[in-house]
């Protein structure tokens, strides 16, 4: 089993303001659900509230300290490794978010799925704690605004050396 990150950055590492996206970019929401439907994802409980519900065609895993969350379509645990022990027959999980669940799983990761928008939004929230000495990039899309997208942007993706 692999585990990934998949997120989407501002040129600031921003990710998100008011537990929402910063930012409105159809593409990378496609692109987002392209790349991990029929996978388990693995959330913060900040994040699934941000979303209201599950995400459909995948399994949804919620990480919360609250013993008596009802959640009626995700599955809660309580650590990121109770997370991660419930996916060992996967073959590549992913871990969505938000930014305090990022920093924990970051040391644990083999891959990272970044859509780095070229624009500083106001954020209050940070992807952090990357080596970028540790990652080396093996796929770059590079995309120009278009009418439903203000922004450029580029979907990379990055393998830990020696992973
Ligand atoms: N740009 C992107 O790609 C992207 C992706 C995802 C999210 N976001 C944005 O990121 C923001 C949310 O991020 P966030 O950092 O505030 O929250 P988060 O990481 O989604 O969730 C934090 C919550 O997860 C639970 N948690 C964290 N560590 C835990 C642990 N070790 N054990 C048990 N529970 C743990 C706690 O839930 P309880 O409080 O219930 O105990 C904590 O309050 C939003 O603005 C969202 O829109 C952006």
């Amino acid at each position: 089993m692999s585990l990934s990150i998949i997120v989407a950055i501002d040129e600031n590492y921003g990710i998100g303001k008011d537990n929402q996206l910063p930012w409105h970019l159809p593409a990378d929401l496609k692109y987002f659900k392209a790349v991990t439907t029929g996978h388990t994802v693995i959330m913060g409980r900040k994040t699934y509230d941000s979303m209201g519900k599950a995400l459909p065609n995948r399994r949804n895993i919620v990480i919360s300290r609250q013993k008596k969350l009802d959640l009626q379509d995700a599955s809660l645990v309580h650590s990121l490794e109770e997370a991660i022990s419930l996916c060992s027959s996967d073959e590549e999980v992913f871990i969505i978010g938000g930014a305090e669940i990022f920093r924990q799983a970051i040391p644990l990761i083999s891959f990272m799925y970044i859509t780095r928008i070229g624009h500083r939004f106001d954020a209050d929230t940070f992807l952090k704690g990357i080596d970028w000495n540790e990652w080396e990039e093996i796929s770059r899309e590079d995309r120009e605004p278009d009418e439903k997208n203000a922004y450029k942007y580029s979907f990379l993706k990055y393998q830990k050396r020696g992973s």
